[in-house]
């Protein structure tokens, strides 16, 4: 989750560290600092605080001023340690001379620290991470490198780390490492300078010509050349690639919050991303980046598909779309769950893997497990270059542009684009699909992006109920079908940035308990379009409206019959069924970001969120 970032060249590292942070802020926002290393060899000077960057930024101005072209920055999501200006990052050891930033728990943190107490360490934080500090310092005090000090300590930790590490002694030098799947870091090879990041985010201002570590890669940088080592000293070489993406889309612009940005981009993100996945004329498919796994669709006989949050509600519609383009049976589950059971796999099995920013830990666990059984695996991601897409077979890429809000909503629309493609690839390479039905599921897609313009178009209907819907404590959102994720997705959006409680449920589970949840307090959303099983929603409908309970209700434009039924309704416009979920989610995001703004939260950087979680 927390996002790490370092700098050495020949600028000052302070501002730069800084804005890097300020680029990777949604990783973590509970606390930020950084640490500068002057090149004289004097004292490593560190700045931290408690809350977002911003309360940093003041502490850095208003302090004694930071010099130096080396240094190392951290924004926190609290794991060890409650959020504070001590348990802040970075730590540094008791002689200060080792000074480190940590993504990750070192799980046998509680017995390092007693043994080091034991040895007269007084540690200042409550943090695991201190340990590491400790540890570097112990080894560079008995004559070892920074390097050799992070490798040799990096051996005694357990569970997945990605840290940073400086060494007073060392002027000019920074030390990196990842083990496992906590997060990732990325190196950026400047002109006489060099960069690390937790991701892309906080480096393609500086460069694009960069390199992942990979799990149990350790790193070098100085200004002059980047040295990457395995666990044993042996020297790799990293493999570089020119990135793509595009900055310029980080950036909030005109609006008031990225989430808002980012969903009005959506029918922009979903051209980009159908124009990069087909052709239409003839109506083919195109997905360059499947690689190895292209020639093993056709042996596939199940899919098992895999995600977390937004990204798993994506994966429950494409369920559908594999069942019924490639013919074969189709599971979903949630990737933490996934990941200690133990789940039957084989290598006639498709595992599909959905994660916007191909980060997250737990989906990156179940890729270890389905690799092991040799299934083929495809992931869906947004992030070129990203931990997913190096562990999959082959990836489907969304081109939505970098997502910056926690609130997920153009990854989602683009994901379940992605999921759409593979299953028809798939239902094609089996001969599961006709020509003439791929042909013309192909052209289907291309009005995605004008029907979800005319919802955006109609945005201000948001803004009028919201001060109304905003009073309410509690929220069920029913759909049946492809329409019940799209309500899970909908409860979800709701609670994570107006911290209103909100139960996802498909609507025939209604009457087998939550209905009693219903009263005068606690309204429903429901979607009760044409192809949601339309009849049947519009008896939930009535169910919740006999109990006092108001209702929202998403209709298809044209309906005249549920606008009389209800308090509130919004309608969307009529697309083919298979694609109904991507539309009918727009409504339910500018409801939820409108009630945010309403309730007074922080939209973008909601409490206790992190947009990637890379811990348990
Ligand atoms: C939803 O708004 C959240 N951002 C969250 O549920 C997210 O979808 C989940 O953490 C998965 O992230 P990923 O797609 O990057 O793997």
């Amino acid at each position: 989750m927390c996002g790490i970032v370092g700098y050495v060249g020949p600028r000052d590292a302070a501002p730069i560290l800084i804005q890097g942070l300020r680029d990777l802020e949604y990783r973590g926002y509970d606390s930020a600092g950084i640490a500068v290393m002057p090149n004289t060899g004097d004292e490593i000077a560190i700045r931290k605080r408690e809350g977002k960057i911003a309360n940093l930024e003041a502490a850095v101005r208003g302090g004694v001023p930071l010099q130096g072209g080396t240094g190392i920055g951290h924004t926190r999501w609290a794991t060890h340690g409650r959020p504070s200006d001590t348990n802040a990052h970075p730590h540094h050891s008791c002689g200060g001379d080792v000074v480190v930033i940590h993504n990750g728990i070192v799980e046998n943190y509680a017995e390092l620290k007693a043994e080091l107490k034991a040895a007269g360490h007084t540690f200042a934080s409550e943090t695991d991470t201190e340990t590491i500090a400790h540890l570097v310092e112990q080894q560079v005090t008995e004559g070892l490198t920074l390097s050799e000090a992070l490798r040799h300590t990096t051996a005694r930790l357990r569970g997945s780390h990605a840290i940073l590490a400086l060494n007073r002694k060392e002027p000019g030098v920074i030390a990196g490492a990842r083990i496992g799947n906590a997060g990732g870091i990325v190196v950026g090879f400047g002109e006489g300078e060099s960069f690390l990041a937790s991701d892309l985010a906080a480096v393609i201002a500086h460069t694009r010509d960069v390199a992942f570590l990979r799990d149990g890669e350790f790193v070098t940088v100085t200004a002059s050349g980047v040295d990457c080592f395995d666990q044993d000293g042996r020297t790799i070489t990293p493999e570089r690639r020119v990135v793509p993406l595009d900055p310029v889309s980080a950036l909030k612009g005109q609006y008031r919050h990225f989430m808002l940005k980012e969903i009005m981009e959506q029918p922009v993100a979903l051209s980009d991303t159908i124009g990069s996945l087909i052709v239409v004329d003839p109506p083919e498919l195109q997905l360059m980046a499947l690689g190895a796994a292209a020639a093993r669709l056709k042996d596939t006989k199940r899919v098992v598909l895999l995600g977390m949050g937004t990204s798993l509600h994506a994966a429950m519609i494409g369920r559908r779309y594999f069942e019924l383009f490639a013919g074969i049976p189709a599971e979903v589950d949630n990737a933490s769950e996934f990941r200690y059971r133990e789940p039957v796999l084989d290598a006639e099995t498709l595992v599909v893997t959905v994660s916007q920013s191909g980060e997250t830990v737990d989906v990156l666990e179940a890729m270890a497990i389905a690799r092991e059984a040799g299934s083929a695996q495809v992931t869906i991601c947004n992030v070129e270059g990203a931990q997913t897409t190096r562990v999959a077979d082959g990836a489907v890429y969304t081109r939505a542009g970098m997502e910056r809000g926690v609130a997920s909503t153009k990854t989602l629309l683009t994901s379940i684009v992605a999921l759409y493609c593979l299953a028809l690839a798939t239902g094609k390479a089996r001969g599961h699909i006709s020509p003439q039905d791929l042909a013309g599921r192909i052209r289907d897609l291309v009005i995605l992006p004008e029907a979800v313009a005319s919802v955006l178009a109609d945005a201000d209907v948001y803004e009028q109920m919201a001060p109304a819907l905003a009073r309410f404590n509690d929220f069920l959102f029913l759909g049946r079908g492809l329409a019940y994720p799209v309500a899970m997705e909908g409860a979800l959006k709701l609670k994570e940035i107006s911290y209103i409680h909100a139960e996802g449920y498909a609507a025939g589970e209604m009457k087998h308990g939550p209905i009693a949840l219903i009263d005068r307090e606690f309204p429903t959303v429901a979607i009760a379009t044409r192809h949601a099983l339309r009849s049947k929603m519009v008896s939930n409908i009535e169910q919740v409206q006999a109990r006092g309970g108001e209702v929202l209700a998403i209709v298809t434009e044209g309906d005249t019959e549920i606008p009389g039924l209800v308090r509130y309704t919004v309608s969307i416009p009529d697309v083919p069924e298979l694609l109904e979920p991507i539309v009918a989610t727009v409504p339910l995001q500018c409801l939820s970001y409108q009630i945010a703004l309403q309730r007074g939260c922080d939209v973008d950087q909601p409490r206790n969120l992190a947009k990637t979680v890379t811990v348990e």
